[in-house]
């Protein structure tokens, strides 16, 4: 056989195949970024909107529990909510919109089919979005009808048809996706890259009773992640990293299962990749922490959950040289509702009716778990379910601070201050040994190279 006859076909063959094997990896999308290098841009982040179909469920008693027993996420208006949201969106025109996971109540196909049809009208407005799955997306074995006096179990979704149902939001664009989970890379601008990180635990969720509530990113995807972060590097994108899980604990008595197990395996990996702003959901809780190690920080922000009190969303804006620049804002449902002449007495008096909604949630949920631990008297019951109601408003909504010292003169703090140590009372404390920062803004500098 003459092999230097065969010798250029089999060059040119090889050629393809590295050609093609990069194509597949990092495609030719990354020098065509929609917003140019120098440009400023502003990210919305709105987590957790769990979206639950009103096809799912009517005025009976089944619908009726669930809601009230809930953490306070107003399920029943979670379409007029992000119909509000869009409309600030129409308003403000961000560039790109961040959902870091919990699209829907419970996986329920209906409501992750309406979500994109929300998406769809948010991208029509110019904005780029971006997606990942959350705890409650796939596979969720709660997902049901809520009928009269009863609970139907219905059909979620596999991963599959999650990247099928979000494709337009954010797997069209990937000019990376990860062989191990639905992680993927976007180059939405050329100074800032989008690394998404899938977290959620939904492999096993077909044979479990409850969806696995817990998250981690994957060991087998660190390679990836440190070719995403080389590849941003020499392109000099920075890269934001976004997951649904909490990177790092944002209390120290509530983080089972919120924060991922192997968090400081990825902190280390982050770190090593220089990528310094991880932005999450899940803990429904506002909130800023860092970690920091030989001059190189990384923060994981937690931004409050979409659908409850006070129905914020972060606002992040990239000035080109200079940093991040995070805050948050209220969805204006106010100008929702009279912008269509809504005439709903809830949404006209929103703001009261989602702050009394949440308080409510919160108060009964102390009051039950005291009256299981039979320790206190009724008064001294509701007295403690008071003031931990009072303080969670706070403290999901990132303003503590404010209110700490206020707490110290209540019944309730006087009565589980003399206490012994238990859930609610070591709960009620970490917000005192909390640090004393303000979670709903701060400004990160750019690296300088
Ligand atoms: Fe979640």
């Amino acid at each position: 056989m003459n092999i230097k006859k065969l010798s250029l076909p089999f060059i040119i063959l090889i050629i393809l195949f590295i050609t093609i094997g990069c194509v597949k990896k990092f495609t030719c999308s990354v020098l065509n970024c929609k917003i140019k290098s120098g440009e400023e841009i502003t990210f919305f982040i709105a987590t957790d909107p769990h979206h639950l179909s009103k096809n799912t469920y009517d005025d009976g008693k089944a619908f009726d529990w669930f809601l009230n027993s809930g953490d306070g996420k107003l399920l029943h208006y979670t379409d007029e909510i992000i119909d509000a949201f869009t409309f600030d969106i129409e308003n403000s025109r961000p560039d790109i919109l961040i959902i870091p996971g919990d699209l829907t109540c419970n996986g329920e196909r209906e409501s992750h089919l309406e979500m994109a049809d929300k998406l769809k009208a948010i991208k029509d407005l110019g904005v780029h979005v971006f997606v990942i799955p959350g705890n409650h997306d796939i596979e969720n074995p709660w997902a049901r009808n809520y009928y009269g006096d009863e609970m139907i179990k219905i059909e979620s979704i596999s991963d599959e048809e999650f990247v099928e149902i979000y494709e337009p939001y954010g797997y069209k664009d990937a000019i990376s996706r990860d062989n191990y989970s639905l992680s993927y890379l976007a180059a939405p601008a050329e100074d800032v890259w989008l690394l998404m990180l899938d977290s959620a635990k939904y492999k096993r969720n077909k044979v479990r009773t409850a969806p696995e509530m817990g998250g981690e990113i994957p060991a087998k995807t660190f390679d990836w992640i440190r070719e995403c972060a080389n590849l941003a590097k020499e392109n000099n994108a920075q890269i934001i990293a976004v997951m649904h899980h909490s990177l790092m604990d944002h209390n120290e008595v509530v983080n089972e299962n919120y924060t991922i197990e192997n968090s400081q395996d990825v902190i280390d990996l982050l770190l090593s990749c220089d990528i310094q702003i991880v932005l999450s959901g899940h803990i429904h809780l506002q909130d800023i922490k860092y970690y920091e190690r030989d001059n190189k920080r990384v923060y994981d922000i937690a931004t409050s959950c979409l659908v409850a009190y006070p129905n914020q969303y972060g606002v992040l804006r990239f000035i080109p040289g200079r940093g991040f620049n995070y805050t948050t804002r209220r969805v204006d449902v106010y100008a929702w509702v009279w912008e269509n002449d809504i005439e709903d007495r809830n949404l006209n008096n929103f703001h009261k009716y989602s702050r009394d909604f949440f308080r409510r949630r919160s108060y009964d949920k102390y009051y039950d778990t005291l009256l299981e631990i039979s320790k206190f008297s009724d008064r001294e019951m509701k007295a403690i379910s008071e003031t931990v109601a009072e303080l969670n408003l706070k403290y999901f909504a990132g303003f503590r601070n404010e209110l700490i010292h206020d707490i110290l003169d209540t019944e309730g703090f006087k009565i589980l201050h003399e206490t012994a140590p238990f859930f609610i009372r070591d709960y009620v404390m970490s917000m005192f040994d909390d640090q004393k920062t303000d979670n709903n803004k701060i400004w990160i500098p750019t690296k300088s190279k």
